[in-house]
Parts: C-alpha cells; sequence; structure tokens
C-alpha cells in the first residue's frame, strides 16, 4: 500500500518536470553540463544516470586532442578551476565506441553530443562527422 501510494506520487512529481524540447521528452529539467561526466561510464557506477533529464557528453573533436599539460586541475577554499583544454578521443573513436555505449546506459535520459571545432569546414559532413550523426539521428533524433 505505501509502496504503492509512493509509486503514484513518483509519477505525478515526474509527469510535472518532464519538458518538451527539440521535439524530444526530457523527464525532468536537469541535465549534467558538457564534459563534467564524460560519457557517463564514470559517473555510472554513483549515479542512476537513467533518472537524470539529460547528459551533454565530453566536447568531441574531429580528431583525438590530449589537452593541456597539467596542472589541469586547482582547488581553492570556494571551489575548484579547470582547465582540461578539451581533451577528447575525437570523433571516430566516439562514435565507435563511447556513444554507443552511452545510448545504451541513458534512456530514458537524453544524451546530447558536444562537438566542438576550431575552424568552419571542421563542423561540414566529413566521414567522421557522418557517422556520429548518423549514429546519433538513428537513434535519437526525430528529425532523420
Ligand atoms: C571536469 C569538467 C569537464 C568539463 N568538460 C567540458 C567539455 O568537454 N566541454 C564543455 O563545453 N564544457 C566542459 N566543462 C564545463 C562545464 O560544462 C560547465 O560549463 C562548467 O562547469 C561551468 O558550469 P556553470 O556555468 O554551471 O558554473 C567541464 C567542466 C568540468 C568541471
Amino acid at each position: 500500500m505505501i509502496s504503492s501510494s509512493k509509486t503514484s506520487l513518483r509519477n505525478k512529481v515526474s509527469s510535472r518536470l518532464s519538458r518538451t524540447l527539440f521535439g524530444r521528452k526530457f523527464q525532468n529539467p536537469v541535465l549534467l553540463a558538457a564534459g563534467t561526466a564524460g560519457f557517463g561510464n564514470e559517473i555510472a557506477g554513483v549515479t542512476d544516470v537513467t533518472r537524470l533529464g539529460g547528459l551533454v557528453t565530453k566536447s568531441i573533436s574531429l580528431r583525438p586532442r590530449a589537452g593541456n599539460r597539467s596542472p589541469r586541475v586547482a582547488e581553492f577554499r570556494g571551489g575548484m578551476l579547470n582547465s582540461v583544454g578539451l581533451a577528447n578521443p575525437g570523433v571516430a573513436r566516439v562514435a565507435a565506441d563511447d556513444l554507443p555505449r552511452l545510448l545504451r546506459l541513458a534512456p530514458p535520459a537524453q544524451v546530447l553530443v558536444s562537438i566542438i571545432g576550431f575552424q568552419l569546414d571542421e563542423y561540414a559532413a566529413r566521414s567522421e562527422e557522418r557517422r556520429v550523426g548518423k549514429e546519433c539521428r538513428s537513434r535519437w533524433s526525430p528529425y532523420h
């Protein structure tokens, strides 16, 4: 009895929190900011990723990036500063490995892929990018 009323309260709260954005339903408005959860692996052991509204991936560049030299992180009394330099394994590896794994792990939480470039043509349709685009569109975009 208690557990069924808890469930119905949870369902009511859930439906009030849900939002539709870009034609996609987010079960709540809580998103993890770009890169703070990488591609979801590290955080999966401590947080139930499926309960989030969504998570924004670590930013991905066309080619792998080693990022900045250490020190990349400095703590101070009020918080933490980081300058990782957008280190990432590059689009091809992410499309083949990290993204499919995250897309299995996260739903119904939405996955937003952050893509970075340093010149306009890096955003244009190149083969590696098409792989990421295709992977994303086929799994979660209503616009394919
Ligand atoms: C460990 C860590 C990794 C991050 N990686 C990225 C990243 O890959 N791409 C990006 O655009 N922002 C990245 N950020 C920045 C966050 O997305 C966010 O903008 C930043 O933490 C500031 O959040 P705030 O505006 O809520 O204070 C990263 C932040 C942290 C702490």
